[in-house]
């Protein structure tokens, strides 16, 4: 019998694949982007104390109230902003099921949506699972900075959606504010509606601040923003996240989501609600400021070139030029294989498999992974 291919992207995702050969080779598994170390203590005791307290059932529709109320109190406190918790939040169950919801709740047939690459790899079959049509611009490299004008030349009539990320997976880069106006000034005549995938938004390094579509004022009114707990509180297994969007596009978004999970582990919220509401746990930017500085010391010793450090997320390009020419999906097996540390070749989240020559280390990983895996990239001729 023969299924419909519902999208471009065949065969399987490059983490799966990068991960599954980093086990078969025993190599330090640095490409796919979750952390290595525990979940604060805090944590886990209210996981487990909310199923011994008998929180195993259905949770509402949108969300354990007493969570949306956690992340709204924690918006107030963070930037200022409110965010009704009953008419502008939903719960998911991740980030990766709240950006394919919002582009069901908006994407028909025949519509375009833009995405900056390299991107993270579910945007095109998201959009493509919608019968819509996928729109790349590229980024610029080596800061991938986007080219405003690349993005106002692939709009046209049928562009309904533009998906963007800040702080940006695969390249650390973040958005300013100059940037928000941009794309303010590009939309402000259309009925396109920005998705603004945020989910390392707690996850900026160096003193600065993250910038949100939500600060924004007008561009807030049409956009849907994308958050992930697995980001901020290192427990991305646990695959919680949420969307905070208008009222009338979270009704269209959960529309959708009643049919699609309706609600999500109860256990996990409560955890969560409770630990957000007490915040006394080290804020994930600290952690990994810490681990990025650490990393970056230690590279200096190998021949992999750092163009720019991380502003944001976990993740830090780097360039192998003094190595080899290789492809660089062919120079990630050959890392893998011969030299035992995995990393994301970067012209994996191109459509196109643009290929620069870099690939993306994964720092969110306790020190003695790091070192273990930098001594291991010492021994690399450059
Ligand atoms: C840019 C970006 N968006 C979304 C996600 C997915 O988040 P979640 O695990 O909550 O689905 C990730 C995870 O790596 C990501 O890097």
């Amino acid at each position: 019998m023969q299924l419909p291919q519902k999208h471009s992207a065949t065969g399987t995702t490059i983490f799966t694949v990068m991960s599954a050969l980093a086990a078969e080779h025993n190599a330090i598994n640095l490409s796919q982007g979750f952390p290595d170390f525990h979940i604060d203590e805090q944590l886990s005791r209210l996981l487990g104390e909310a199923a011994k307290n008998g929180h195993n059932q259905y949770s509402p529709m949108p969300g354990l109230p007493a969570l949306r109320q956690a992340v709204a109190a924690s918006f107030k406190k963070r930037y200022g902003l409110t965010v009704d918790p009953d008419t502008e939040l939903t719960i998911t169950p991740g980030a990766t099921y709240a950006i394919y919801t919002a582009f069901t709740a908006i994407l028909q047939p025949g519509d375009e949506a833009i995405v900056l690459e390299p991107a993270y790899d579910s945007y095109i079959p998201n959009i493509e699972m919608n019968g819509a049509k996928a729109v790349p611009v590229a980024l610029t490299a080596p800061d991938f900075h986007v080219d405003w004008n690349k993005v106002k030349d692939a709009i046209t009539p049928r562009t309904k959606a533009i998906i963007v990320n800040t702080p940006h997976n695969p390249t650390g880069a973040i958005w300013s504010k100059e940037d928000w106006d941009q794309l303010a000034e590009l939309v402000r005549d259309t009925e396109i509606i920005i998705l603004s995938d945020e989910v390392y938004e707690q996850l900026v390094l160096d003193g600065k601040k993250h910038n949100s579509v939500l600060e924004h004022e007008e561009l807030r009114q049409r956009s849907f923003a994308l958050y992930s707990f697995g980001k901020v509180y290192n427990n991305t297994g646990w695959k919680i996240g949420y969307c905070v969007a208008p009222p009338a596009f979270t009704q269209a978004f959960r529309r959708i989501h009643q049919f699609l999970c309706f609600t999500v582990n109860t256990p996990g919220q409560y955890a969560l609600a409770g630990h957000i509401a007490a915040d006394t746990a080290a804020p994930v930017h600290t952690i990994m400021q810490q681990k990025r500085d650490h990393f970056l010391s230690i590279m200096k010793d190998t021949p992999f070139t750092i163009f720019k450090p991380a502003a944001g997320s976990y993740f830090q390009i780097a360039g192998y030029e003094r190595v080899s020419d290789m492809p660089d999906m062919e120079f990630a097996q050959w890392l893998t294989k011969e030299h035992g540390v995995a990393t994301i070749p970067v012209s994996a989240f191109y459509s196109n498999k643009k290929d620069d020559k870099l690939i993306r280390f994964c720092f969110a990983k306790k020190e003695e992974t790091l070192d273990e895996a930098v001594n291991r990239l010492k021994k690399i001729k450059g």
